[in-house]
């Protein structure tokens, strides 16, 4: 299994490219089952989650092609896939798939409004929570789906197509909201849905979904009116940059005490996130094209922090807040309202010399005058990127196990941060 081995103490500087969003490019990817036309996508990401969802596609029968490289393109201006569903010839998503990938879920709603059944293993826990399914399926059932749960699959059926309905989502959810929308574009008559998650995800699905021919208002709101049409056509969409990658990197830059520039992220999507890190001694210049970071001679000072759905501070940044957090002045207060079991990272963090006080929902960070390289072991995607942070400030050297997390949802992390002198590199085997 790789390692990647930092040593760290090396100030950040230079430019980071910002890739198109996983939590984008995976929905979107899974939209192409709407239409029999192609869908094309640009700037997607090259990410080991985005290689898996187009074999679980390819299983539904999705033909998914990739663009090559054109002149004047480098890596860091991501991939075009053309993606063409002609015909569903499986509307089944077996349990080793969906397992593997949680995301792979929302296939039910857009194989169930084309093919009028389809059959979803429960993709059941991880790492970070439980994460249940039920808004999900209400949000189906809304629509007149009848379902049915078997052996660990849902069997979703409605013989005569879905109906427009009115969708109430009881919490807000990112995947459930991406699911009734994909459900309702396609419905008879017209849907709404209420408490809609507003992450920009979400919103990019649904201007997707316009340009394919989805009648939808009230985009980026948390009520959602749809329209069905009775089919979607192609068209050609770029996925927005990924907010997530952005405040990682402002994160990584600021425990150096470097200065980078982020090029085409978008300081719109991560406000709050922006916000925090000013407060805590942070410069961020937003520019035409891009945000700089940078942090003052002054060092850092703690902040407190809760996640929420968006426009609030997003739970997939928390990892990486903490770590950023562990050598600011004073103590911090974290509280994670999203996932439950989203502190893995606490005692691995703890390894590099982090005083993290864990308590329910809640860390207390003291910060400490410096971290000490150690060997770690990342548990999930934003708890590995989160050991890099730390890792990246820690003297000497630190050896991060199981980094296929990593690879899941980082593009070509290694390479962007040795571009601006990180002491970074991958052991094979
Ligand atoms: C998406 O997961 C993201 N994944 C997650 O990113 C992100 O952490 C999460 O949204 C919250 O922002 C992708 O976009 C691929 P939710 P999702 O449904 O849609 C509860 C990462 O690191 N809930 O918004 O699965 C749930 O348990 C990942 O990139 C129900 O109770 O999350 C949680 O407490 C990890 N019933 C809350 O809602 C349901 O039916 C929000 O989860 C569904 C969810």
């Amino acid at each position: 299994m790789d390692r990647i081995r930092i040593v760290g103490g090396q100030r950040l500087q230079g430019t980071i490219a910002i890739s198109g969003a996983k939590n984008a490019a995976l929905p979107l990817m899974i939209a192409s089952l709407l239409t029999r036309e192609t869908l094309t996508l640009h700037s997607m990401p090259r990410l080991a989650d985005v290689t898996l969802l187009g074999r679980i596609l390819g299983n539904h029968g999705v033909d998914i092609t990739i663009a090559g490289k054109k002149a004047g393109q480098s890596t860091s201006d991501g991939q075009t896939f053309r993606l063409t569903s002609g015909d569903i010839v499986d509307t089944t998503a077996p349990y080793e798939m969906v397992a593997r990938m949680r995301a792979s879920f929302w296939v039910l709603a857009p194989i169930l409004a084309r093919c009028g059944e389809a059959k979803v293993s429960l993709p059941g826990g991880c790492a970070i929570g439980t994460r249940p399914v039920d808004l999900h399926l209400s949000a189906l059932e809304a629509l007149g789906a009848e379902i049915e749960l078997e052996g660990g699959y849902v069997i979703a059926k409605a013989p005569k197509g879905l109906v427009g309905g009115r969708i109430h989502l009881g919490k807000v959810s990112v995947g459930a909201t991406h699911n009734a929308l994909m459900a309702a574009v396609l419905a008879r008559g017209d849907s709404v849905i209420e408490n809609a998650a507003r992450e920009p995800e979400v919103a990019d699905l649904a201007n997707c979904l316009v340009k394919m021919g989805a009648k939808i208002e009230g985009i980026g709101t948390d009520t959602m009116h749809i329209e069905g049409v009775t089919s979607l056509h192609e068209a050609e969409h770029t996925v927005l940059p990924d907010r997530i990658e952005t405040g990682t990197y402002a994160m990584a830059a600021a425990i150096t005490g470097g200065e980078v520039f982020l090029e085409g992220a978008r300081p719109d999507l991560l406000r709050e996130a922006l916000q925090l890190l000013q407060g805590s001694g942070v410069e961020v210049e937003e520019t035409a094209t891009g945000i700089r970071v940078a942090r003052n001679g002054s060092g850092l000072e703690a902040v407190s922090v809760e996640t929420q759905p968006f426009p609030g501070f997003p739970t997939d940044l928390q990892a990486q807040l903490m770590a950023l957090m562990c050598t600011a002045r004073g103590v911090s207060e974290v509280r994670e309202t999203i996932f439950e079991n989203r502190f893995m990272h606490v005692q691995e963090l703890a390894r590099l010399g982090a005083n993290i006080d864990l308590n329910g929902d809640t860390a207390l960070v003291t910060g400490v005058e410096g971290l000490t390289g150690a060997q770690v072991m990342a548990t999930d995607l934003r708890a590995s990127v989160s050991l890099i942070i730390a890792g990246l400030a820690a003297q000497g050297e630190t050896l991060i196990g199981r980094v296929y997390h990593l690879d899941r949802g980082f593009d070509r992390i290694e390479e962007k941060l040795r571009q601006c002198g990180a002491q970074i590199d991958r052991l094979s085997g």
